[in-house]
């Protein structure tokens, strides 16, 4: 069955490029962000074939009647690409209950929000597919990261949880784990020149991701291709993760 896919965060970043790569596979869109500027996102379709709205992800009232409207009024949607997310940087002994609320609200419990919502309609048609965009902060501490981590780790709870919950209904859900990547959300990082040297000196690869380097999985993920896949979590991060060992000291061979 044809339906729509959902992605949350489509204002920006890796939520964009994801949005700009499955627009040019034909893909019909429902484009969700907090930033009306998802209304200017000029994609290659005409016509209903993509739907932008702005909503908050962790007002599960709005979502909830947005999808419903979209399902009722154009079509099912099938896919669902949990995107959105904040980042509010504060050592965790500073850290304020509102600020640590805050985050989780949207980076956690906006992505249950959104599979419930999404998920309804999904179990009702018998099919669909997941992708949660993580971090592979959700498996490393960060400093000054906040309730960040943890609601990432939380993200793969999540997606697990359907994977088992929803298989029966021909429902997929995996994670993709990004490293460090060059968005709007952290551009500020590599503005700094010296920062910008050090992240690069510890990417296997050499370069901070860009949104198409993600969206690419994404997009497999989505598709036929990844069918027998659920309950994975694949990084996305040019080798960083792997690269703990790289100057690891040892004594004289
Ligand atoms: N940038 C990185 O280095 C990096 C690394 C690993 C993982 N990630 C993850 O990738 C995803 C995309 O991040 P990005 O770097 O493209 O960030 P970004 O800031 O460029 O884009 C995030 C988008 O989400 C939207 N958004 C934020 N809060 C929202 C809310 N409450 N409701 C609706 N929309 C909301 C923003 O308006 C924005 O358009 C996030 O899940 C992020 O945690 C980013």
């Amino acid at each position: 069955m044809t339906g729509y896919t959902v992605v949350t965060g489509a204002a920006s970043g890796m939520g964009r490029a994801i949005a700009e790569a499955l627009a040019k596979d034909g893909e019909r869109l429902v484009l969700i962000d907090i930033d009306p500027l998802v209304h200017e996102l000029s994609l290659p379709a005409g016509g209903d074939a993509i739907i932008t709205r702005v909503a908050d992800i962790s007002d599960a009232e709005s979502i909830r009647s947005i999808l419903d409207r979209v399902n009722s009024e154009h079509g099912p949607t099938l896919k669902l690409v949990n995107n959105a997310a904040m980042m509010r940087n504060k050592p965790l002994a500073e850290l304020s209950l509102d600020d640590w609320k805050k985050l989780l609200d949207v980076n956690l419990t906006g992505a249950f929000i959104l599979s419930q919502a999404v998920g309804r309609h999904m179990r009702a048609a018998g099919d669909g597919a997941i992708v949660h965009i993580g971090s592979v902060a959700a498996a490393f501490g960060r400093n000054g990261g906040g309730a960040y981590s943890a609601a990432k780790a939380g993200i793969v709870g999540l997606s697990n949880t359907i994977c088992v919950e929803w298989g029966a209904y021909g429902i997929r859900s995996n994670v993709v784990h990004p490293g460090l990547m060059r968005t709007p959300l952290s551009e500020a990082f590599y503005r700094d020149t010296h920062v910008n040297a050090q992240r690069r000196a510890q990417i296997s690869l050499g370069r901070p991701g860009v949104g198409e380097d993600v969206a690419q999985v994404v997009r497999f993920l989505l598709s036929d291709g990844g069918r027998y896949m659920s309950g994975a979590e694949i990084t996305v991060d040019g080798g960083f993760s792997r690269m703990a060992l790289k100057n690891y000291p040892v004594p004289k061979i």
